[in-house]
């Protein structure tokens, strides 16, 4: 292999990711679009697999990294084996994640050998890591490029490096605290679209690695996301994501203080047919947001609002800011503005010495609550977290099994909430055909619902009534209605 200078110009540092300076602005700077001629010749009749791992807040930096490969010329294939340029836009959240990528790179092994001057490249939340990176860079010597989550926009002189100069690359940057605007993105959806309105996090939950993979919470300012909302609607797009770790703490980095209710009013009025957050957090959830989204019929009677746990000193380990009562008193301030809401969550089982009794105490707030939806994770250690570094005594087997009577309570009431959905009539934004049986248009109801109905593809791009015939759970069938 010809590649073989290692040239390191900053390496992941996660103490320093770590670190916060509120008292600073983030300043805001244009994205970098320049490339080099030598670049431009070298992507000539040349490919590239993209693939995307982890959260929206990683579809959205695939969408930007997409829309750099193709203005330099690349053409976009699904085979990785094939591919001149392969990326791993890659997720830290568990350590399943990471297996996957190691699991993934060994089976490049052979189409590196055989094609010297192909660049793999890993990317995204891993790629802030210490211990992944020097993994990565002992296992796999023909992955040539590694950058992460704040430096997407150098794209162009990170390849140009790794193309004109054969280094093998390593450009981590740790204590980033700007804003990137005007980057250019090929979207994955022509109807649904992502939309950030802050970057980072400053809550550092024991157990999360957020924090130091995306940095400092850097709020965009209202009128860069209403802008965008209205270029969105311009080209015809029906619904936008919000997109944050933590939408309710939003502005508070900025001189107007917190003012998501604020910022969510904006888009409301920019008219967008569809609007949808994600995600809340219980501990910055100000009682004006409900009645902001009780008051536009255009934002989605739809809240993922994450629990983690139903025991107040779990709660107070994972440094989650609230209590159980809280939880419920928003829950209960939620149905009543907005009583048909969907109301889902994510749910932690097995944190570091998490007790029975602890354990009962989530059992206790799921049964009564009865969530819409759920997804429940195992505790995964994160090295260079709080919790990492605790002593956990509770048995892999033990997590197992509580993880699976979780699963079990959870899904009943979200069956049940399903079922309830048979006989009614939703409105749905049809998005494509459906991926198990090709006579079916899929979709989403306000809820946040998969409905698939027997159609032809003039749907897509549609919001129609629907009437609901059947349950699924994860999904409904439909007629349409009108
Ligand atoms: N910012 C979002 C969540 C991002 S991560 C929020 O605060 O809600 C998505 C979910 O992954 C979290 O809600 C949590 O339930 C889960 N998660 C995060 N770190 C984890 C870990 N170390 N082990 C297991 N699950 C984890
Ligand atoms: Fe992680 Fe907590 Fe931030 Fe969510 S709020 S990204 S769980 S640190
Ligand atoms: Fe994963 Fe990073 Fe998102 S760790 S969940 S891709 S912010």
């Amino acid at each position: 292999m010809k590649r073989k200078k290692l040239k390191i110009i900053s390496a992941p540092d996660l103490k320093m990711a770590g670190r916060r300076n509120f008292k600073e602005n983030s300043p805001t700077r244009h994205a970098q679009l320049k490339y080099t001629t030598e670049l431009k010749e070298w992507a000539k009749n040349k490919t590239y697999c993209l693939m995307t791992y982890g959260c929206q807040a990683n579809v959205r930096d695939s969408e930007i990294l997409s829309a750099y490969l193709r203005k330099l010329g690349l053409k976009k294939i699904d085979d990785m084996f094939e591919a001149d340029l392969v990326l791993f836009n890659t997720c830290a959240i568990r350590e399943n994640a990471e297996n996957k990528i190691y699991g993934e790179l060994g089976r490049l092994k052979a189409s590196c050998e055989n094609n010297p001057d192909k660049i793999v490249g890993i990317c995204g939340c891993m790629a802030q890591e210490e211990t992944p990176v020097t993994y990565v860079k002992n296992h796999f010597p023909y992955v040539n490029l590694i950058f992460g989550t704040h430096n997407i926009d150098s794209i162009y002189s990170l390849l140009d490096s790794c193309v004109t100069e054969k280094y093998r690359l390593i450009d981590v940057i740790s204590n980033q605290d700007d804003i990137v605007e005007d980057l250019p993105s090929i979207r994955f959806d022509q109807y649904k679209a992502f939309v950030n309105i802050m970057y980072g996090c400053d809550n550092f939950c024991t157990y999360c690695i957020v924090p130091y993979t995306r940095g400092k919470q850097r709020s965009r300012s209202i009128e860069d996301v209403v802008k965008e909302v209205n270029c969105l609607i311009e080209k015809g797009y029906k619904e936008v994501t919000l997109l944050g770790q933590n939408v309710n703490a939003y502005g508070y980095d900025l001189p107007e203080g917190n003012s998501f209710d604020e910022l969510l009013r904006q888009v409301a009025l920019t008219k967008i047919k569809r609007i949808r957050i994600m995600t809340s957090h219980p501990a910055y959830f100000k009682e004006e947001v409900f009645k902001v989204m009780a008051e536009y019929d255009n934002i989605m009677p739809a809240l993922h609002l994450p629990l983690q746990s139903g025991s107040d000193e779990v709660l107070k380990r994972m440094n989650r800011k609230y209590d159980s009562a809280r939880y419920l008193e928003l829950v209960d301030m939620l149905r009543k503005y907005i009583p048909d809401v969907y109301l889902s969550t994510d749910i932690i089982v097995g944190f570091p010495n998490e007790t029975a009794d602890e354990f009962q105490k989530t059992l206790d707030i799921v049964e009564k609550i009865k969530f819409d939806g759920a997804y429940t994770f195992i505790y995964s250690p994160r090295a260079g977290t709080p919790a990492a570094r605790i002593k956990d005594m509770v048995s892999k087997e033990e997590k197992m099994e509580r993880f699976n009577q979780l699963l079990s309570l959870v899904n009943k009431a979200a069956t049940e909430s399903a079922n309830k959905q048979v006989g009614t009539v939703v409105e749905v934004l049809f998005d494509g055909v459906s991926k198990r049986d090709n006579s079916m248009i899929s979709g989403y109801s306000r809820h946040n619902r998969l409905v698939h109905v027997k159609g032809d593809e003039s749907l897509i791009g549609q919001i129609r009534r629907v009437k609901i015939i059947a349950s699924h759970t994860f999904s409904l069938i439909g007629e349409l209605d009108d």
